[in-house]
């Protein structure tokens, strides 16, 4: 349920009374909470409109507006606004139903048809820190666009192609005297070793070079022992992918990857559509496409190159097919694609190109969404000590080792043996997805072992053990926390209550937010906000304290399960584990 929307039909049929049908009717969160929770701000605009005093219209709109039960009293306040206080009682009422209900209060929405195109790493070499936004980032708004009901198709645009495969198949078919699986795994099992070597070859042995160039060439002309060897190789790369996924506890998997050879057949026909139809023209034989929308001081149209003079396809090509693909054949309504900020242009002009093209119908949306870079505590890319850039699976396994060093320091490990080893990856990886989530996604940030690691501040360990010690209360109450439906009313006594209550009935705003916005921090940020508003409420309201009646305790005990599943079901969007005990 949305307050907003609720608020909004009131407001809606009020001003229908009045003769303002089409008038907008614009509800927004208060900022402060003396101005109560919500604030109906459409007055000012109507006064314009109509002549009147802001003031007055504000007092018709009051006079005619029925909220029932909704309000415990609106206020006109500053030059117009209508403050809204909800009442004590409806919230209570609403909050109930959200705990007896499965997805906890949110609805379903009207079902989109959404692709989403993330982590796409090159799979000619390992996954290094760079992915790991992309792969995190993409995998939330996945999870949010899913739980609001729409149908996600997960598109993993990995780059699987390209004159880099020459040398490598050349390397590779020199380490293989025979056709075990094996071998290829080992020699893979490095990729970054394996990709340098390789390269060492093609600069310094001529011989290898020519054999490299002879492999693109096979490659590309589809000849079949070369393509067995190249699906080999894509095979043992994309395996090693699908640890990290496993790892970082994201949602692709093997049906989802759609890599750029996908659209091999359809490059040829694509160009050739284009030029037939004069969107693309042949210049100095390159095939490209003039772009007058984004022209330089000079008056010069951007120059979008679809095909090099050798005849070769382009990273821009194998895009403009994606979308041809995903919008002829997958029928999605929107697209969203998650790349560094750097890869802006390319998809704005990409964008640009389709729908002159008529690939993409006009009511599609095509959205890129960027992300800052990942930064040392010096303010500079992220590398290791030698420069070099850092794997993933380095990163993550020792996001692993300091959570586990971490906990054993804090003495929290009650449990023993695997219960261990399994509460340190929750927290590591817990810790490192979230210190990213949680910031805005346009912006370059920090990257910093100690801030993401501590159980302090917004991140993923303060959370995770908020979420345990409500799990704890429902231990010493000696209840399952999962079956508190709420068979009793909840009662919002204090003010601490209030805020909670509130709070608890906003996290289906919160999701459409991140939905609409791309944005996994706005679910952090009200993950945050609850667990704090929680503890808050926990000091004021005791629960399990001699002194509270019965009906008192079973209605806090209702806010702290809905606390809990709210955290929790959070949490599971943004690919956070919890756990029952720390
Ligand atoms: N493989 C690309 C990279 O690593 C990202 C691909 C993003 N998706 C796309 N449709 N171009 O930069």
């Amino acid at each position: 349920m949305l307050i907003q929307s609720v608020l909004a039909e009131r407001f809606t049929h009020a001003l229908a009374s009045l003769g303002l049908e089409n008038a907008p009717v614009p509800i927004s969160k208060s900022t402060r909470s003396e101005f109560g929770e919500y604030q109906f701000n459409g007055a000012m605009a109507l006064a314009k409109q109509l002549k009147k005093k802001p003031r007055d219209i504000a007092q018709d709109i009051l006079d005619a507006v029925e909220l029932g039960d909704l309000t415990e009293k609106c206020e006109i306040a500053g030059p117009g606004f209508i403050n809204i206080h909800l009442s004590r009682d409806w919230l209570g009422k609403q909050a109930l139903h959200a705990l007896a209900d499965a997805r906890l209060g949110v609805s379903l929405q009207e079902q989109q048809k959404v692709v989403v195109d993330y982590s796409s790493p090159n799979l000619a070499k390992e996954m290094h820190v760079g992915h790991l936004r992309s792969t995190i980032i993409g995998d939330a708004v996945v999870k949010a666009l899913e739980f609001l009901g729409h149908k996600v198709i997960r598109q993993n645009h990995m780059g699987d192609w390209g004159t880099q495969f020459g040398m490598l198949l050349a390397h590779l078919s020199d380490q293989l005297d025979s056709h075990s699986n094996t071998q290829a795994h080992r020699a893979l099992s490095d990729l970054e070793d394996f990709y340098r070597a390789a390269k060492v070859r093609f600069d310094e042995e001529e011989d290898f070079a020519d054999r490299a160039r002879e492999y693109v060439v096979k490659l590309q002309g589809g000849d079949a022992d070369c393509l067995k060897l190249w699906e080999r190789f894509i095979d043992i790369s994309i395996s090693h992918s699908e640890q990290v996924y496993k790892k970082l506890n994201v949602s692709l998997t093997r049906e989802d990857v759609m890599g750029e050879s996908a659209y091999n057949p359809d490059l040829p026909q694509l160009v050739e559509d284009l030029l037939e139809r004069g969107i693309a023209v042949v210049d100095q034989g390159a095939t490209l496409v003039f772009i007058p929308e984004m022209a330089d001081k000079e008056g010069n149209p951007a120059v979008y190159i679809i095909q090099k003079s050798g005849g070769g396809f382009l990273y821009a090509t194998t895009d403009l097919a994606a979308i041809r693909y995903r919008c002829g054949t997958l029928n999605a309504d929107r697209t969203l694609i998650f790349t560094d900020a750097r890869q802006a242009l390319h998809f704005k002009q990409t964008e640009i190109v389709a729908r002159k093209a008529g690939y993409m119908p006009q009511a599609h949306q095509y959205q890129h969404c960027p992300f800052g870079m990942m930064l040392g505590k010096d303010g500079k890319p992220f590398k290791t000590r030698t420069g070099g850039t850092i794997k993933l699976c380095d990163l993550l396994d020792e996001a692993i080792e300091r959570a586990s060093r971490l906990l054993s320091e804090r003495e929290l490990e009650q449990n023993e043996g695997n219960a261990n080893s399994q509460i340190a990856k929750t927290v590591g990886i817990g810790a490192v997805k979230y210190a990213d989530l949680s910031k805005n996604r346009t912006t370059d940030y920090i990257f910093d072992w100690d801030t993401m690691l501590s159980f302090e501040g917004n991140t993923a360990p303060y959370l995770q053990y908020a979420y345990t010690r409500i799990r704890s209360i429902f231990r010493k109450a000696d209840l399952d926390m999962d079956k508190v439906t709420g068979a009793t009313s909840i009662f919002i006594e204090n003010d601490a209550e209030h805020a909670l209550c509130v709070k608890l009935l906003q996290f289906e705003e919160v999701l459409q937010s991140l939905a609409s916005e791309a944005s996994p921090h706005i679910l952090c940020t009200y993950v945050y906000e609850l667990a704090s508003a929680f503890m808050r409420f926990y000091e004021a309201s005791p629960i399990l304290k001699q002194g509270v009646s019965e009906a008192t305790k079973q209605s806090r005990l209702c806010l702290a399960a809905l606390s809990a599943k709210t955290i929790r079901q959070g949490l599971d969007i943004l690919g956070i584990e919890t756990l029952e005990h720390m």
